[in-house]
């Protein structure tokens, strides 16, 4: 048996994910960029590879000796980063992967995906099967390299991934909204009743593994999730419950929010400013994001461990314990 690559190991999912893999005695390596933070991948005995996966030879010179890969590296956090750089993280970076795994004979490639690629579901929850409709750059890259990644199904062993909304330890795109709910500063845009569907970390490495070792898993997409959605009414007050503070009464109409996030995009983004508002942002207010997890369920064995209040409490002591909130 060779090593397993976990791509992005130095991110949040990636580092749950390559330090399961390690604690069940897999020899994992994770290609990482000259500046990313190693020194839990380390302390973990995960090997490091500098690697730019843009580069096609970069990604050949660093792939001696892996046997399966699970692919997780994205485009992601830089919502401003230019339509070419998605691309070349989220595009050519798989296709280069997808190419090193052919000519290595690799046994498995499990491809993360999202659930982003859906759009806003108008009929939910949604199945895999549900048509797709991404709504930004980040997302029609995701989708067109979840694509490319399933072209290669008859020439690889491979699945794709779609998380949900992720939380727990290590996480940092919910803070924003728990730090809001325990400065008792959150205002609901929006009528509150939009819905939203999170996986608690531990729940959604389960589901990587399922899909990297299961035979039925071949050629298939999962979405994983946890065990059910909510409004956002109902998480914000999980949240305000799991930090002991009040739930949140205070809401302001949507119409107006979103012209003010369309207005501010076309006015900063042109001069290269972060809009302080942008329309993915209120998104969160405003699409329904619910979904049917009953294919991982019944192909994959798949089954969410941790409740959705236990997840929030965890993921609320961690940013206490960083005195983030
Ligand atoms: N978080 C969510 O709620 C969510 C939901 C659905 C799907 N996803 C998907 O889940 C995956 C992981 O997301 P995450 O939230 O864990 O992201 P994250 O914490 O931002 O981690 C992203 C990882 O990708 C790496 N990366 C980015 N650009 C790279 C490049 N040019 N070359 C090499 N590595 C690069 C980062 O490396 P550095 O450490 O060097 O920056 C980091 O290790 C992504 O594929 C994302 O699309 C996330």
């Amino acid at each position: 048996m060779g090593k397993t690559l976990v791509t992005g190991a130095s991110g949040f999912t990636g580092s749950h994910l390559a330090s399961r893999l390690a604690r069940e005695g897999r020899s994992v390596v994770s290609f990482v960029r000259p500046t990313s933070d190693v020194s839990a991948l380390e302390e973990s005995g995960i090997e490091c590879r500098v690697a730019d996966i843009r580069e096609r030879r970069s990604v050949e010179a660093a792939f001696e000796g892996i046997s399966d890969v699970y692919h997780v590296a994205a485009a992601y956090r830089t919502e401003h980063a230019d339509r070419d750089e998605f691309r070349r993280v989220n595009v050519d970076a798989t296709r280069h992967l997808l190419d090193a795994s052919i000519a290595a004979a690799v046994r498995r490639f499990v491809h993360c995906s999202t659930v982003g690629v859906q759009g806003n579901i108008d009929d939910p929850p949604a199945t895999e099967a549900y048509r797709v409709a991404p709504g930004d750059h980040y997302q029609e890259t995701k989708l067109e390299g979840e694509r490319l990644a399933l072209s290669y199904a008859g020439r690889l062993p491979l699945s794709v991934v779609r998380p949900v909304g992720i939380h727990g330890p290590g996480d940092r795109r919910f803070l924003k909204l728990f730090r809001a709910v325990d400065r008792m500063r959150f205002v609901m845009i929006g009528s509150g009743r939009t819905l939203y569907h999170m996986t608690y970390i531990d729940d959604l490495v389960d589901g990587f593994l399922l899909a990297g070792t299961r035979p039925e898993a071949l050629g298939e997409v999962f979405t994983i999730g946890g065990a059910r959605y909510t409004t956002l009414n109902e998480l914000v007050g999980l949240i305000a419950d799991v930090l002991g503070r009040p739930r949140p009464r205070l809401r302001i109409p949507m119409a107006p929010i979103h012209a003010a996030a369309v207005a501010c995009e076309a006015v900063f983004t042109p001069l290269g400013l972060n809009p302080p508002l942008y329309p993915r942002r209120v998104e969160f207010f405003r699409n329904d994001r619910a979904f049917d997890i009953s294919k991982a369920r019944r192909l994959l064995g798949y089954q969410p461990r941790v409740d959705l209040e236990e997840g929030l409490r965890r993921t609320a002591e961690w940013y206490r314990r960083h005195g983030w909130i």
